[in-house]
């Protein structure tokens, strides 16, 4: 197939275009850049031993869109750009609702111009919001909690009205819980700008002597340990999982909504004591405050996409922590050492 991958640059999009490339796809990647690297996709191609074409472009551009589709005929598209700080979409949330939302209009207008009407969406476990029971199960009533989140959640709306609306589109809503490690090469991985908002880089970065030590944001949780509880996921299972929702598209059409999680909690602590684990040595760290916003723990119930897709995660804790440590300590810069 020849593919579209929004975003493909970034971190989760990384990986997927080189699960792709491997599975034998053709894949054109747009990216603006405005957050990640070229070189990701370059050393992706030395992994494949194939590229994936490239062109710098925004998504908010329908113009540069109607070019790719003229160009490189994608015949399905996996959408991945968009902004990711939940911190950041509280004080800019224009620049948010702009580039997710109104970005993600303009790729579907231009899609649905050039007849190509299969979409997998980059969404979130943000969109359960705070009102609901874990696991999570998909057909939960969503209710995202910052601007970030509701970017998400407006999208899988528009995604639904759309499906609704013309049986000819296929759509897949992935629900993201939380992505960590890296190729197992310790080519690619994480290269967040500036000071990283998730645990993983975080504790990265003290491991590799960028930053002095972790702060875990809370102590006092109702949780086993008192620290928050997530359902880490490994990035190539991630990917896998795009490859696979890319699959059943094929023969289904509608709108379709799968978790991507492993469905076990892992808290702060037991990932910080993993991640020492697979680099041999004590990481410094000290219990703060709360951070605002925080749930105290959640989940996937992933059955779906196991039923579905025949998906599930088969990576564990501790390759996570090995594969992002891999690729933290050979590129401890990440791609700026390149
Ligand atoms: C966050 C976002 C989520 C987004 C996801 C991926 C919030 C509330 N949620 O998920 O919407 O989809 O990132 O971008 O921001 N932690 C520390 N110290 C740190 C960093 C994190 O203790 O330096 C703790 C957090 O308090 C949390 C856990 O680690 O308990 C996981 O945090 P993080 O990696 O930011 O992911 P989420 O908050 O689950």
């Amino acid at each position: 197939m020849r593919i579209l991958v929004t975003g493909g640059t970034g971190y989760i999009g990384s990986h997927t275009v080189l699960t792709l490339l491997e599975a034998g796809h053709d894949v054109v990647v747009v990216d603006n850049l405005a957050n990640s690297s070229q070189e990701a996709l370059l050393r992706v191609g030395e992994l494949a031993g194939r590229e994936a074409a490239f062109v710098k472009a925004d998504i908010t551009d329908e113009q540069a869109l109607d070019a790719v589709f003229d160009e490189h005929s994608p015949e399905a598209v996996i959408h991945f750009a968009g902004l990711k700080a939940v911190g950041e979409s509280v004080t800019i949330p224009l620049d948010y609702y702009y580039n997710n939302v109104a970005g993600t209009i303009a790729l579907l207008r231009s899609m649905d111009r050039h007849d190509v009407r299969s979409i997998v969406f980059s969404s979130s476990a943000t969109v359960y919001g705070e009102h609901n029971p874990y696991p999570y199960v998909e057909k939960m009533e969503i209710g995202a909690m910052n601007p970030y989140g509701r970017t998400k959640e407006q999208i899988e709306d528009i995604l639904s009205d759309l499906g609704a609306s013309d049986s000819r589109w296929h759509i897949a809503l992935l629900r993201y819980f939380n992505p960590v490690g890296a190729h197992p090469s310790g080519r690619i991985g994480e290269d967040p700008q500036g000071i990283p908002n998730n645990l993983m880089p975080f504790i990265a970065q003290v491991a590799v002597g960028r930053r002095e030590k972790l702060m875990v944001f809370g102590g006092d949780y109702e949780t086993p340990d008192g620290t928050c509880q997530r359902d880490f996921i490994h990035v190539v299972d991630l990917a896998e999982g795009h490859a696979a929702a890319l699959r059943y598209l094929e023969d289904h059409a509608g709108v379709f909504r799968w978790n991507l999680g492993s469905g076990q909690g892992t808290s702060v602590l037991e990932m910080l004591r993993a991640f020492e684990a697979a680099v041999g040595s004590p990481i410094p760290f000290e219990i703060v405050a709360r951070r605002a916003g925080d749930l105290p723990a959640f989940w996937a119930d992933p059955s779906s996409a196991l039923a579905d897709l025949g998906w599930s995660t088969t990576r564990t804790v501790a390759q996570m922590c090995e594969d992002h440590w891999r690729w933290q300590k050979n590129n401890p810069m990440g791609y700026a050492t390149a």
